[in-house]
Parts: structure tokens; sequence; C-alpha cells
């Protein structure tokens, strides 16, 4: 690799099957490195990434989850402005705004409401399970991965299931709207969906502004912090829709590249079924191995230094959380998949510092369900050579498409 230039291309066939040699080249050859093409900085190494995420005075959170700052087609900000301003919420506020937020959305996203889902994810698996499993074979990310995260979600909203492929198809053109690389015509119908998206839960609480009910965004409505204002329905409103964007694609793809990890590595499958105790840990290397979430963004407010380079203010940089998932001065041999490894909750999947993953408990108690569940149900689980489909949003990795197969004949297992 040594001597060849840095040639960063996520959406390259060679790096979209495998990005991680180049990852690798980057934190050993140019560790803050500038992309022209992306107008991107990129910053590979695991302590360099903690020094962004802890320096959020010179680290702003503004456009975390936006590749490009590119302002949108003026047709697009036009149909937008019929809703309500995108920003700021959880994921790209700063300081005080954030502090506020944060402490009022934990308020009512709590650990014991994420706890009392435990049936309800349990029973929701298997649900989506029985719909498929005499086939032999199926899209799992259209059969499951998109649909139990959903489901997790709109139930802790307490928002119709009914309501979920509406919910999914809205959620898909808000990304894009975030990606902005489709064209014009059709950002503009991404627009107008991220407008009903709004309304749909700009509607959902004020039907809850004026009861004093117990579901989450009651919750959210009614929570008090010393010193802070209470929610407002904007506010509200955006927070709502940022945890089904941010609760929703992870899992799917944590999903995906969970059981093609495991099913390249046969010997670390097999000592999860002999000893399921190893679940816990084998989602944490799955987050390490493969994370979801390959990198999101921070905004360089002032001139600075990074590791010996100067970054000038205004820079757009990605904190790239798996290529520090593979740091070599973090975790040993790096590159193998071990579920067994020590140092796994070193990793950096779900982010570090204050605006570390908010739904995190959530997405491991779904993982810790889903997984062993599947390869429970589907005996002699496998993947259909060459009919697996990789999504192209670089800073998410994972399947579009990802067809399994299984035995049918063999006796299914029932708890
Ligand atoms: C495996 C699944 C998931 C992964 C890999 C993941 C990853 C991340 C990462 C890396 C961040 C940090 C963002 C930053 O520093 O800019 C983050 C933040 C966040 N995540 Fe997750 N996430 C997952 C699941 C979820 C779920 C299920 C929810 C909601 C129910 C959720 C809600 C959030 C929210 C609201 C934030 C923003 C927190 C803040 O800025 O204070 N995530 N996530």
């Amino acid at each position: 690799m040594t001597g060849c230039p840095v040639h960063f291309d996520p959406l390259s066939p060679e790096q979209l099957a495998d990005p991680y040699p180049l990852y690798a080249q980057l934190r050993s050859e140019a560790p803050v490195f500038y992309d022209k093409a992306h107008d991107l900085w990129i910053v590979t190494r695991y302590d360099d990434l903690l020094t962004v995420v802890r320096d959020t005075e010179t680290f702003s959170s503004k456009n975390a989850v936006r590749a490009s700052v590119r302002p949108l087609p003026q047709p697009v900000l036009d149909v937008l402005a019929a809703g309500w301003a995108l920003t700021p919420t959880l994921t790209d506020s700063d300081g005080d705004v954030h502090k506020r937020l944060r402490l009022l959305v934990g308020k009512a996203f709590t650990p014991r409401r994420v706890a009392e889902m435990e049936g309800r994810i349990r029973k929701t698996v298997d649900a989506l399970i029985d719909e498929f499993a005499d086939d032999g074979r199926a899209d799992i990310i259209e059969k499951l991965a998109w649909s139990l995260p959903m489901f997790a979600l709109t139930d802790i909203l307490n928002v119709p299931r009914e309501d979920v492929p509406m919910l999914h198809h809205w959620s898909v053109s808000w990304l894009r709207i975030m990606q902005a690389t489709d064209g014009v015509e059709d950002l503009i119908g991404c627009a107008k969906d991220v407008v009903t998206i709004q309304r749909y839960f700009m509607d959902a609480l004020e039907a809850r502004a004026y009861l004093a009910g117990h579901d989450f965004m009651s919750s959210l409505l009614h929570a008090r912090v010393p010193d802070g204002e209470p929610i407002t329905l904007e506010e509200a409103m955006r927070v709502v829709v940022n945890l089904i964007i941010a609760g929703h694609v992870t899992v799917t793809r944590s999903i995906g590249n969970g059981l093609t990890t495991l099913l390249a590595h046969p010997d670390q499958l097999q000592a999860v079924r002999r000893d399921p105790a190893l679940v816990p840990s084998m989602v944490e290397e799955i987050l390490r191995y493969e994370s979801p979430a390959q990198g999101l963004f921070r905004t360089v407010r002032k001139d600075t230094v990074l590791n010996g380079v100067r970054i000038p203010a205004g820079a757009h940089l990605m904190v790239h959380w798996a290529s520090a998932n593979r740091d070599e001065n973090v975790f040993d041999n790096p590159g193998a998949f071990d579920v067994t490894r020590d140092s796994v909750m070193a990793h950096v999947a779900f982010g570090k510092g204050i605006h570390a993953c908010l739904g995190a408990p959530l997405a491991r108690l779904q993982l810790q369900i889903v997984l062993p569940r599947l390869l429970e149900r589907l005996p002699n689980l496998r993947l259909v050579p060459g009919a697996a489909v990789r999504d192209t949003i670089f800073f998410a990795r994972g399947f579009k498409k990802l067809e399994i197969e299984w035995d049918v004949d063999a006796p299914i297992h029932h708890h």
C-alpha cells in the first residue's frame, strides 16, 4: 500500500466491498486527510477522533449528518419553507442548546422505557419471522431489518403501526435531502415528504399537549429541567423526527452487517451457539467490526491544528468511527472478528462524548434479541451467493438487499 497516493472514493465498487485497507492506509500515512473531491477532512485515528469530539468549542456539530454542506437548490428550499426549520435538534446542536434538549429528552427516553420494550421486541421479532419462516428464502432487509426498528420506534412513540410504511418512506426522503446528491426534481419530491413527516408529528404532539398522558411524546412535552424552558412543540417535533431517522437505518444496517459477518466467520458463530452468554459481546464486536455509522461530521469553528495538520475555519470534517474501530493502537489484530475480544467496549460505533448515541440501549436490546433468534429459527441459515446489494450512502455502511436461505423441512423450535 505504502507509496500509492490515497484515493478516497467510498462509492467505488472496490471500496464499497472493502473500505478497510483504505482506512488503514489513511491511519498510517495521512491520519488527517483532505479530500478535494468531497471537500472533506477525514479523521481516521482513534486518538484524533477523541480530540475532535471532546473539543466542542473548536469542532461544532453543525451539519453533523450532512455529507455535503452545499446549499440545496432554491426550488427545494421553497418546498421546505412550507414546513418548519430542520435544525436545531439533538445531533446538530452545540453548547447550551444541546445540553437543554438532551436533558429534556433524557427525562422521557428513560432506561426504564427501553427496558419495558423487551417483551414487545421479542414478540415483534417472532411475528416477523413467522411471516416468512416457511419460504426457505427471503430478502431479510425487506422482510425484517426495516420493520423491526420501525415497530420499536412507533411502539415507543405510541403512533399506529399501520403508519410504518409511510414513516419509512418519509425517512428515506429525509436522508436523501441530507445527502443531496439526487436531481432537483427528485429532491423536490423528497422535500414534500419532509414537510409531511413534520406535519404528521406536529399533529401527534398537539394532540398530546393538553393531556397528561404517559407515553413518550406526552412525557417529552411535560418534561421540566432546572434553569431550562420546557420543550416547544416545534423542538419536540424535530427531536421525534431525529429519533425516527437515527433509530431506524442504523439498526437495519446492523442486522444485515451482523448476519453477513457471522456467516463469514463460522468458528465465531459456533462459539456463540455453544455459549449464548457471548451474545452481548458478539453484538458489540459486530458494531466495532462493521460500524453502521461509518462516520459523521463536524464543522470547524476556528483555524486549528490537529495532529500537526492545519485545518481552516469553516472546514467540514468527517469523524471516522469505523476507522477508529480498526485502529491497531487500540485493538489487537483489529481486522479479526473475535466475539471474545477483551477490549471491545472501547469501540466508538455509538460515538463518544456529549453526542454519544442516546438510543444505544434500544439498539443493543434489538440486536441481542434478533440475531440469535434468526439463527435459531432458520436452520442452516446461509447467504444466497451473489444476491447481496450494498446501499450507496457512504457514511452508512450496509445492505439494501440481502437474500438468505435456510432449510424448511427441519423442525422449528419455539420458546
Ligand atoms: C446500531 C445502531 C445505532 C448506531 C450504530 C448509532 C450510532 C450513533 C452515533 C455514532 C451517534 C453520534 C453522533 C455524533 O456524535 O455526531 C449517535 C447519536 C444519536 N443516536 Fe444513535 N445509533 C444507533 C441507534 C440509535 C437508536 C435506536 C436511536 C433512537 C431510538 C438513536 C438515536 C440517536 C440520537 C437521538 C443521537 C443524537 C444524540 C445527541 O446528539 O445528543 N440511535 N448514534
